[in-house]
């Protein structure tokens, strides 16, 4: 894992928003890598809040539910001693039919300073960016069925204080890879970084086109599993299923659940389990193995949230002297 002493001393980022995980390079990666590393440090001291965003107002507006995206912006935005502001969407002016863009105008006429959109619509993160311009920072946390980036970067982060890299690493991503927008910028990130991702579920949840992002496709488990070192399992989008595209989730769980036996028959010893919450326990993953210590990293996942966000947030908001006095400071 990088460190601190190890960023560069002229950081690469340039980007004011995260919209997607295809278009970070390796470096960028490298670097939300390390400053997370940095902030889970800052996280363990027994003062954890920095000064390093005062002043800034971040608003979550999040269109759909979530419980740990959600959270762990807010705590990464207060760890930052940034403003930060729960946009209710079910209590605000979108129930009366305002749009997205009237909503981020009237945002905007408030001085604020990064927005954290979560939306149905794929593409309503590149709209509202483009809106804004560099007026306010964007951060994309779910998009529809295209990108969750900064989920796969949290998962980059968990799996590096497994492993000292993901290169060469056989990373199986397991069950609804059609509505993930999970699988997707996990795929881009595992493999930029030079993992072997494949992706593995019944054929009607695969995209037609998915191999070419760089994975490679299986509709049978146990080859997918096979000597993989990560198996990162999906929610089985329940949500998303009114067009009959599996038969049962009875038959979904007997062909490709992740149950003890089938991770210890087929995958490398000591693999790593992963689940980007929430999880159908009983359906896409069992309980034995989710709450197995030796395997799962579940609990980490969503601890990581927190830092990893903190990163991103302080990335895109451009303040880049990670050797600052704010770094040392706290506030009580
Ligand atoms: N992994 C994830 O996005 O979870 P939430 O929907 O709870 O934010």
């Amino acid at each position: 894992m990088s460190t601190l002493s190890s960023l560069p001393t002229a950081p690469t980022w340039t980007k004011h928003h995260l919209i997607d995980a295809a278009s970070l390079t390796v470096d960028e990666i490298q670097q939300v890598m390390a400053e997370a590393q940095t902030f889970s440090e800052i996280l363990q001291r027994p003062v954890n809040k920095v000064p390093i965003l005062r002043g800034k107002v971040i608003v979550n507006l999040f269109y759909e539910n979530s419980t740990r995206t959600r959270t762990s912006f807010e705590l990464a935005g207060q760890s930052l001693s940034a403003d930060t502001i729960n946009f209710g969407v079910s209590t605000s002016s979108v129930k009366k039919g305002e749009t997205l863009i009237d909503t981020a105008e009237t945002l905007l006429a408030m001085g604020i300073d990064a927005v954290v959109i979560r939306h149905a619509s794929s593409g309503a993160c590149h709209q509202l960016a483009q809106y804004f311009g560099d007026r306010v920072c964007v951060v994309n946390a779910g998009d529809g069925y295209h990108e969750h980036p900064t989920q796969a970067l949290l998962d980059l982060f968990s799996l590096l204080q497994k492993m000292d890299s993901v290169a060469g690493k056989k990373i199986t991503i397991v069950g609804d890879i059609l509505h993930s927008r999970v699988a997707r910028s996990n795929i881009h990130v595992l493999s930029k970084l030079g993992a072997e991702v494949h992706v593995v579920g019944p054929s009607t949840l695969l995209p037609v086109d998915i191999g070419k992002l760089g994975c490679i496709v299986h509709t049978q488990i146990e080859p997918a599993l096979e000597d993989a070192d990560v198996v990162m399992c999906l929610r089985l989008q329940l949500e998303r299923q009114q067009s009959g595209l599996i038969p049962s989730t009875a038959e979904y769980t007997q062909l490709f659940g992740v149950n003890r036996y089938r991770l210890e028959t087929y995958a490398k010893p000591g693999v790593v389990l992963m689940h980007p919450g929430p999880m159908n326990r009983g359906i896409e993953i069992t309980s034995d193995i989710a709450d197995d210590p030796r395997y799962s990293v579940i609990t980490h996942q969503v601890a990581n949230g927190v830092s990893v966000r903190m990163a991103v947030l302080h990335l895109v908001l451009g303040i880049h002297n990670l050797k600052g006095d704010a770094f040392n400071e706290t506030v009580g």
